[in-house]
C-alpha cells in the first residue's frame, strides 16, 4: 500500500519499507486550467502539468493521485497535508515562498488582457483605468491590478471583479458583464479560442512556474527537481509542449 490520506505523511512513504511499497502522493490541480489541468469528457483530468508530473512519477518510482481543486484554497491544502504538491501552473512568488518550497521553474510565462472583438478598446485604455477587470482569485493577474491599478489609483477597488475560476471570467467577459480579462496568456488563449474575445496586450512578467511542495518535505522536492530536469532534458518534453500548443 501506498501512503496516501492524512494517516502518513507522503514524504516518509519513500523511507517505507519494502520494494513493493511505492508512495502515493496526491497532486492538487485546477481542473478548469486548460491546457495545463482541464478535465476530459469521462473525467479523467488531464493536461500539460498532469502529464508532466505523471512521467515523472514513473520515472522516479512513485504514483500519482490527481486531485482537483478550488484554486483559492490550494495552499492552505497544501499546508494542512489534503495534498503532497502543487502541480498547476503556479507562479513562484516571495509570497508564496514564505509559506511552502518551490521546485526549480518549468516554464515561464506573461500576464495578458483579453477583450472583446468589438469593444475598440486598446491596452492603453485599460492602463489608464477605462475598463472593469475580470481575474481569478488568488492569481498573480488579479495580484497585477490590484498593485498596478488599483493601490495606485488608476481605478477604483470595485472595477476588480474576483472570479473562483477562469471560466467563469471568461464567461463574464463574453456577456459583458466584465470589459477585460487578465491571466497568464497562454490559458488565457486557450480559453478564449472559439469565443469574440482576443488578446489584446501582454504585460511582461515573465512569471516563473513551479510545483509546490510543503518546506518540510526535502526529499520530494529532490525527487521533484530531478524528475524534472530529466523530463525537460527528454525529446518528450518538446513532444509535450507542442501537443499542448505552447510552442
Ligand atoms: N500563474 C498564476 C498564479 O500562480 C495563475 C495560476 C492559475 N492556475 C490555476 N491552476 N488556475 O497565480
Amino acid at each position: 500500500a501506498g501512503c496516501t490520506g492524512s494517516e502518513a505523511p507522503a514524504d516518509q512513504g519513500q523511507d517505507a519499507g519494502g520494494s513493493d511499497n511505492v508512495p502515493t502522493y496526491i497532486v492538487g490541480v485546477d481542473s478548469a486550467y486548460p491546457p495545463y489541468a482541464y478535465m476530459e469528457k469521462d473525467g479523467t483530468i488531464t493536461g500539460l502539468d498532469v502529464e508532466s508530473i505523471q512521467w515523472i512519477a514513473e520515472k522516479k518510482g512513485f504514483k500519482v493521485e490527481i486531485k482537483g481543486m478550488d484554486w483559492d484554497g490550494i495552499i492552505p491544502a497544501l499546508q494542512q497535508g489534503k495534498i503532497d504538491m502543487v502541480y498547476s501552473g503556479m507562479t513562484i512568488t516571495p509570497e508564496r515562498l514564505e509559506k511552502v518550497n518551490f521546485s526549480v521553474p518549468y516554464l515561464t510565462i506573461n500576464q495578458s488582457f483579453a477583450v472583446h472583438d468589438d469593444s475598440g478598446l486598446t491596452m492603453d485604455d485599460i492602463m489608464a483605468g477605462k475598463a472593469v477587470i475580470g481575474a481569478q482569485r488568488g492569481t498573480t493577474g488579479a495580484y497585477w491590478v490590484e498593485q498596478n491599478l488599483i493601490e495606485k489609483g488608476i481605478i477604483p477597488k470595485e472595477n476588480l471583479k474576483y472570479f473562483d475560476s477562469f471560466p467563469i471570467a471568461v464567461t463574464a467577459l463574453n456577456n459583458r458583464q466584465v470589459d477585460a480579462t487578465i491571466y497568464d496568456k497562454p490559458p488565457h488563449m486557450n480559453s478564449i479560442q472559439g469565443l469574440p474575445l482576443h488578446i489584446v496586450g501582454e504585460i511582461y512578467t515573465g512569471e516563473n512556474y513551479g510545483v509546490a511542495i510543503r518546506k518540510e518535505d526535502n526529499k520530494l522536492l529532490a525527487t521533484v527537481n530531478e524528475g524534472l530536469g530529466e523530463l525537460m532534458a527528454s525529446p518528450t518534453w518538446e513532444e509535450l509542449l507542442k501537443k499542448y500548443e505552447m510552442l
